[in-house]
């Protein structure tokens, strides 16, 4: 299952490849660029590239995919016109997995609810020489991190948390379908050569506060945005003091603050965790490249020099924090909640505490919260609120159990559910959350954008640390402090919890029965694939049509999205997943989650044909069934947060044209770029405020189009009034030969043809 050939294959080239790097750029290396500079794609000429501005094509070493997004991304690699993966690939299905009863009924409920597309999956993967991982198996990163994850690699993978890998030293990046298509296709995989933010730790972490809390401070220093086009590297005294796992969780969440990925530098506990996850050889071989593994030593001595942006924690005075509701970078340290909590009006109760996710199940994490937990059952403690545990993969969830932590849990109550991403993402079918009462849960998870967990909008979630969790669901309170406040057992005595203490590595080593890993054909020449005609789940692609070289004119507005607009607003998760593999589906739920900023209401705008409103994909495909060409309009960091291509498909399968916005976030607007849409920000961001209800928008030079020139759109008003708007955009020449042949993909195809 484990590639060492790989491995070594990059080792063998990465020293030389640095040192090249290192005399070319005339300076000390990074980590992070020791890394980047050693993966340029075969026809890619070293250069210094200009960090936050060149656009650079890189070969990575893996793909891994997850099965909300495997199936279109695999819908499109069946249209490259190959016959198997140029470099080693993974499908891991998570995602599709609901969690409502315990991990055994519910698993075999999914099962049977996604057997059509479990079973596509699993037969496109043993035709194109695809590594399988079955429902069960674990949470993608996790998987990863268990198994493929290596110091000095690079990766990319089609989920956003993809940067877990990180924690392994592995420079890991979230991209949509399209690019995992590129890297499965031996294509260039482009990206802007990113800014590099350095996070220097120093201290020890104790008491209270976990890994967890580095990040959640970090998010809170940079917000949401802090983090777009760049590499979180993480250094210092402080960063080897963290367990491999813990640095994964950090990594995990970079994606919280925009972050093109994080990264520590290979160090003991890397070591420690390859050789306790069955690859000694690999602990062995990055032992012997430990310089070329980190960053030249002169970047420690200086690193406000060679990083464009320096953060400095201290971890010995770092507190357990508690970020949210509704944004992970809204930070509450634990000894401020009490009078935040208030002030806001945030609901104290505690209805649910949750741990565990891609981001949270370790075995440290576990045996961190299992230790807390168990003082409440020896401590005549019940837990006030729900508990649940969702581990991070069966490796994980069968040495938890043999060591006794999950007995311990249930003892407080707590309900075990399938290894997998369930109430992460919106798969969780708790009940009543259909009522839409005001609540608070918490959780270890990395997201808590409204309706993220359960559905309803009134939910308000806080993420923090397995054991603060644990901590909270026992107290019911979200203000409880467990440094300074103290409980009443069941006997009416005042009992405090201990800070937690648990066990980086298991003492046992792992283990597990079945892994849930299945090895693609050696020959797949003749394993059918078959989509049925009248599925409503999978659908197979229809190329889109190339650009017909005309200036775009009469395009109506769709929608103006007002303030934040995530994926999850374009292209809403929970319920919808289940149409990943059909595009005409799931185009039904285009941007029914945004704003509209006339009105501000969600999923109703006007529809200019007719003046009547209605539901955001209705009014579209009235215009599509017209040929009336539409524009979308939004605000900042428009489509920030996961990496689902389907946000930028759907728009272009129902014939929108252009998204104009004041700023993008990166995966989003790569993503509308590779459908063959316009992504476009405007050039003075209060034209925003230009644009009204009934606006049509007329593109004046289209035909210019070229890398670095603005572009300029006529905006016609209902009263005949005009303005003029200049849009600026990042397409460079490759970029451009993708919108004019409709998409990335229809060039690809065309390449593979010739
Ligand atoms: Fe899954 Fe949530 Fe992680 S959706 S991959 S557990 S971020």
């Amino acid at each position: 299952m484990f590639d060492s050939d790989l491995i070594e294959k990059v080792y063998g080239q990465m020293s030389e490849r640095v040192k090249k790097a290192r005399q070319k750029l005339n300076r000390p290396l990074t980590y992070a660029e020791k890394i980047l500079y050693s993966h340029l794609y075969e026809t890619q000429p070293l250069e210094t590239f200009k960090r936050g501005g060149d656009y650079v094509d890189f070969a990575p070493d893996r793909v891994a995919m997850q099965d909300a997004t495997a199936q279109m991304a695999l819908l499109q690699f069946m249209n490259s016109g190959k016959d198997t993966t140029a470099v080693p690939s993974t499908v891991h299905c998570d995602h599709l997995i609901q969690a409502q009863v315990e991990g055994k009924t519910d698993l075999s409920v999914s099962r049977n609810a996604n057997k059509e597309v479990f079973d596509f999956l699993e037969s496109v993967s043993n035709k194109y020489g695809i590594g399988f991982w079955k429902p069960g198996a674990g949470i993608i990163h996790q998987v990863v991190l268990e198994n493929y994850a290596f110091p000095g690699g690079m990766m990319i993978g089609t989920d956003s948390h993809t940067p877990n890998a990180g924690g392994l030293g592995m420079i890991a990046i979230g991209v949509g379908g399209a690019d995992a298509v590129d890297v499965m296709a031996g294509m260039p995989w482009e990206l802007k050569m990113p800014k590099l933010i350095g996070v220097k730790l120093t201290g020890k972490l104790n008491g209270w506060t976990a890994p967890k809390d580095i990040i959640l401070k970090v998010a809170g220093i940079l917000s949401v945005k802090g983090g777009t086009g760049a590499i979180i590297e993480y250094f210092g005294e402080g960063a080897e003091s963290l367990s491999a796992t813990g640095k994964g969780t950090i990594c995990n969440m970079g994606a919280e603050v925009g972050a093109t990925t994080s990264i520590f530098a290979f160090d003991e506990s890397m070591q420690r965790y390859l050789k306790a996850t069955g690859r000694e050889k690999v602990a062995e071989m990055a032992g012997k490249m430990k310089d070329i593994l980190s960053p030249d030593p002169e970047i420690y001595e200086n690193p406000e020099k060679y990083y464009d942006q320096l953060i400095e924690i201290n971890l010995s005075e770092l507190e357990p924090h508690l970020n949210g509701p509704f944004t992970p970078d809204l930070a509450t340290p634990v000894s401020k909640m009490k009078e935040t909590a208030k002030e806001n009006g945030w609901p104290l109760d505690v209805s649910v505490g949750l741990i565990g996710s891609c981001t949270n199940s370790s075995y440290e994490d576990i045996s961190r919260a299992a230790s807390i937990a168990k003082q409440a059952v020896d401590k005549g403690l019940k837990a006030k609120s729900e508990f649940t545990i969702t581990p991070g993969s069966e490796q994980v969830r069968y040495t938890i159990e043999r060591d006794g932590y999950i007995g311990i849990f249930e003892q407080m109550g707590g309900k075990v559910f399938a290894n997998a991403c369930g109430p992460c993402i919106g798969q969780w079918a708790r009940p009543g959350a259909d009522k839409n009462e005001k609540n608070t849960i918490v959780h270890s998870f990395n997201r808590n954008f409204s309706k993220r967990n359960d559905g309803n909008p009134n939910t308000h979630a806080f993420v923090t640390s397995p054991e603060l969790v644990t901590a909270i669901a026992i107290s019911g309170r979200l203000d409880f402090d467990p440094i300074n406040d103290t409980l009443t057992n069941e006997k009416g005595e005042e009992v405090k919890l201990d800070a937690p203490t648990g066990f980086e590595l298991p003492v046992k080593g792992f283990d597990v029965k079945d892994a849930g890993y299945q090895n693609p054909a050696e020959d797949g020449s003749k394993v059918e694939v078959s989509v049925a005609p009248d599925s409503d789940r999978l659908q197979l692609l229809e190329p889109f049509d190339p650009w017909d070289g005309k200036n775009i004119t009469g395009a109506k507005l769709l929608i103006k999205a007002l303030g934040k607009c995530t994926t999850d607003h374009i292209s809403m998760a929970g319920p919808w997943l289940r149409f990943r593999g059909h595009l005409d589906n799931i185009s039904n739920n285009l941007l029914i989650g945004a704003e509209n900023a006339y009105n501000n209401e969600s999923n109703n705008v006007k529809n200019q044909l007719t003046g009547e409103y209605g539901k955001v994909p209705d009014v579209q495909r009235d215009y599509k069934e017209k040929n009336i060409p539409t524009v979308i309009v939004g605000d900042h960091n428009y489509g920030e947060g996961s990496s689902r291509e389907h946000a930028a498909m759907e728009p272009r399968h129902l014939g929108v044209r252009a998204v104009i916005v004041k700023s993008f976030a990166r995966i989003h607007e790569t993503n509308l770029k590779k459908q063959g849409m316009l992504a476009l920000t405007f050039d003075n961001e209060n034209d925003y405020g230009l644009i009204q209800e009934d606006d049509t928008f007329n593109f004046v030079d289209l035909n210019e189009f070229a890398p670095g020139k603005q572009l300029s759109v006529e905006v016609v008003h209902a009263d005949g009034s005009k303005d003029s708007v200049k849009v600026n955009h990042t397409y460079n020449e490759q970029q451009i030969k993708w919108f004019k042949a409709g998409s990335a993909l229809n060039l690809i195809r065309k390449q593979n043809k010739n």
